[in-house]
């Protein structure tokens, strides 16, 4: 395969919507698909919110932006895959939803498309299993906003063939980003650690949540707090994610409960509006973080730190290697073993 001139992605959530706008800034066409109309329409009207931001920012002329969005076609179906030469699937992070849709994406890709899923957590092998390709199988893992976010992770399974790997280097390339090739996600690991922990410890010391995100950023090397993150990411994709890895790696994955409850209210982040945080908490004057806000800084830092070790000990990455995926996938300015945060 060349460049890629055709990307099919499957789901018009925010990270569907945000790959696709990645993709078609790297001037490659997209067909976004969706089952749901409504979700497709949302997807659309991201993508041109981002434009609309980015011109208003000077970062983007209205040719460019308009350009982007004309690069992005909408479907509902099958057979808008036809002539797709890689296939993303961004939809829930459920097995048996992924399943369904790479079943559909093999059905309908060109025999010698590329079929990746942008799953955190699932098995990449598994998933190739239930396809007729499992060697042109692979995860592209991208980082929320993905218009933005540097990296993506390249994850391999065990069928994935080394010719497959190159072209999903190749094509994360081509859209500007940073791949790294991984078999499992560490990033995912440091994170959604330094999130339960935090969430964990706000329960129980009943830190004022603005207050304790204004501790972390402080404190940094994170760019945002874990309540305001919880809500960029959508706490319904969070809480299956939290959910499996508790699964995989038991209690310390533990965040009390507080996503769940977040999502059983309909509080699902900010494309609900509101999640952890009301809408437009962030433009409120800052607390000034006490105690409480601060010891819920030091669990962020001390969980993404202790999980850190635990990946470069179980040779799941190095340390280095750690450290540039923090930066690049999540912001942060230094990786979590070697920054000092003042927490
Ligand atoms: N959605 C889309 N784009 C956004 C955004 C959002 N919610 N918020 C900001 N942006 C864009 C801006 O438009 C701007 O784009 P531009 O450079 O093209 O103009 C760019 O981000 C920088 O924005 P700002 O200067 O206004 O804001 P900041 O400097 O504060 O950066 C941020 C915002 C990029 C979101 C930064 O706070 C950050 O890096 N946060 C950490 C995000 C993170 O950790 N992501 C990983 C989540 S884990 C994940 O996605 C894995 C999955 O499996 C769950």
């Amino acid at each position: 395969m060349g460049a890629a001139r055709r990307v099919a992605i499957v789901g018009a959530g925010v990270m569907g919507a945000e790959i696709a706008q990645a993709v078609a800034a790297a001037r490659m066409n997209v067909v976004l698909v969706d089952a749901n109309a409504e979700a497709l329409a949302h997807g659309r009207a991201h993508i041109e919110a981002i434009g609309a931001r980015r011109v208003k920012r000077g970062r983007l002329s209205e040719t460019e932006a308009s350009a982007i969005l004309g690069r992005v076609a909408t479907g509902d179906g099958a057979a808008a895959f036809a002539d797709c030469d890689v296939g993303i699937e961004a939809v829930t992070e459920r097995l048996e939803v992924k399943h369904a849709v790479f079943a559909q994406l093999d059905a309908a890709l060109p025999p010698g498309a590329l079929l990746a899923s942008n799953t955190s957590g699932l098995s990449i092998t598994a998933l190739a299993e239930g396809t007729g390709r499992p060697d042109r199988v692979l995860g592209l893992h991208f980082f929320n906003p993905a218009s933005v976010m540097r990296l993506v992770e390249v994850i391999r399974g065990a069928h994935t063939s080394d010719a497959a790997v190159d072209e999903g280097l190749a094509f994360v390339e081509a859209l500007g980003k940073t791949p790294v090739v991984v078999r499992e996600c560490p990033v995912n690991r440091v994170l959604c650690r330094a999130l339960s922990a935090a969430y964990r410890e706000a329960e129980a010391n009943g830190a004022d949540r603005l207050a304790a995100d204004a501790a972390v950023v402080a404190a940094g090397p994170a760019p945002m707090g874990a309540f305001a993150l919880g809500d960029l990411i959508g706490l319904d994709t969070l809480g299956h994610i939290i959910r499996d890895l508790r699964e995989a790696y038991g209690d310390r994955f533990d965040d009390a409960g507080t996503v769940d409850a977040e999502v059983a209210a309909g509080r699902l982040g900010a494309k609900s509006g509101g999640g952890f945080l009301p809408a437009g908490a962030g433009d409120a004057p800052e607390p000034v973080p006490d105690d409480a806000a601060r010891a819920v800084a030091a669990a962020y830092y001390a969980g993404a730190r202790d999980e850190a070790e635990r990946c470069r000990d179980e040779g799941i990455a190095a340390e280095d290697d750690i450290a540039t995926a923090m930066v690049l996938g999540c912001g942060w300015e230094a990786g979590p073993l070697q920054a000092n945060p003042a927490a």
